[in-house]
C-alpha cells in the first residue's frame, strides 16, 4: 500500500520550475531516497509534501489525506529533520524534546515517560542533560530525530540526515533509522548525496535532475539496468544526471566546490 503519492507536483519560483510534474510513490514501512544533484528539487518537494509551501500545481497524499483538503490532518501524521539545524544548543537535549513535546501536544503525564523513551531510543540518555552545543555532530541529528518522532508520526522526512557527519556519526544515524522503522513501522522518506548509503539502506529510490524525475526504482534493478561492469549506485546517479552537479548560483557553487573538495579528500 502506498502511504504517500504526488502526481505531477510542481513548484515554480518565478521562471524557475523548482520542482517539475514529479510523480513518485512511497510505500508503507519502507526506507525511500530522493536523490538529486544540488538544486535538484529535493528539499522544495518534501517542503510542498509536509505542507510548509504549497505547490504551483499537482497533488500530493499522505496517509489517505489529500493535501488541498486535509493539511492538518497530514501534519499529523508527519515527523520532519530539516537540512538546517533545528536544535537549540543553549539547552539540554532533555530540554530540546521538551520544548517538542509541547509543540507536539503530548499529553502532559505521557511527556517523561516519552522523553525518556526517545533519548534511549537514539541512545542520548547519558548525555542528556548536558547543552547540546557541546554534542557532536552525529548526536544532535539523533537528537533532532528524538525531537521530530516524539509523536510518533507515521511518516518520518529526513533532509540529508547525514551530510557532515563523519563515517562513525554517520553509521550510527543510519542504525537507528533504521531502528525506527523496525520497531514503529515508520516509513522513512529521505535526501542524501552519499549513494553508497542510498544503496544499502533504501528499498527504493528516485533521482531527480533539474527538477524532473530522472528515474525510480529499485536500487538493484536500476544498477543492471545499466548494463556495465559491477554498476555502482553512484554510476546510476551520473548515467541519469549527466555527471552535472548542480544548476545553481555562485552560493551553491562555492558549497559544491567545499563538498567535492571534501568528498574528494
Ligand atoms: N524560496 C525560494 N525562492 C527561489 N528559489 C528557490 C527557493 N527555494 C529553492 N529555490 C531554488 O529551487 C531549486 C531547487 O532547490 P532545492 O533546495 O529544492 O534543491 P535540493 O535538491 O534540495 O539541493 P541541495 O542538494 O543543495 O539541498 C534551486 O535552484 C534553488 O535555488
Ligand atoms: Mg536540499
Amino acid at each position: 500500500m502506498f502511504i504517500l503519492t504526488t502526481e505531477h507536483l510542481t513548484r515554480r519560483f518565478g521562471d524557475l520550475a523548482a520542482v517539475d510534474d514529479l510523480t513518485i510513490s512511497v510505500e508503507e514501512g519502507e526506507i525511500f531516497g530522493l536523490l538529486g544533484p544540488n538544486g535538484a528539487g529535493k528539499s522544495t518537494a518534501i517542503k510542498m509534501i509536509i505542507t510548509l509551501l504549497p505547490p504551483t500545481s499537482g497533488r500530493v497524499c499522505v496517509g489517505g489525506f489529500d493535501l488541498a483538503h486535509d493539511s492538518n490532518k497530514i501534519r499529523r501524521l508527519i515527523g520532519y529533520v530539516p537540512q538546517i539545524l533545528s536544535a537549540d544548543g543553549t539547552l539540554t537535549a532533555r530540554e530540546n524534546l521538551t520544548v517538542f513535546a509541547s509543540l507536539y501536544d503530548i499529553p502532559r503525564k505521557e511527556r517523561s515517560k516519552r522523553i525518556d523513551e526517545s533519548l534511549a531510543l537514539m541512545e542520548l540518555t547519558e548525555a542528556s542533560d548536558k547543552l547540546v552545543k557541546n554534542y557532536s555532530g552525529g548526536m544532535i541529528r539523533r537528537l533532532e530525530i528524538a525531537q521530530s518522532m516524539l509523536h510518533r508520526p507515521k511518516v518520518l522526512f529526513l533532509d540529508e540526515p547525514t551530510i557532515g557527519l563523519d563515517p562513525v556519526g554517520r553509521k550510527a544515524v543510519w542504525d537507528h533509522i533504521q531502528k525506527l522503522r523496525d520497531n514503529f513501522r515508520t516509513t522513512i522518506f529521505l535526501t542524501t548525496h552519499y549513494m553508497e548509503e542510498a544503496d544499502k539502506l533504501c528499498s527504493r529510490v528516485a533521482i531527480m535532475h533539474l527538477g524532473k524525475l530522472a528515474v525510480a526504482g529499485v536500487p538493484a534493478d536500476l544498477k543492471i539496468s545499466l548494463n556495465i561492469d559491477n554498476p555502482t549506485l553512484e554510476d546510476v546517479f551520473t548515467h541519469y544526471t549527466g555527471g552535472i552537479l548542480d544548476r545553481g548560483d555562485s552560493y551553491r557553487e562555492a558549497r559544491n566546490t567545499r563538498r567535492t573538495a571534501k568528498r574528494l579528500g
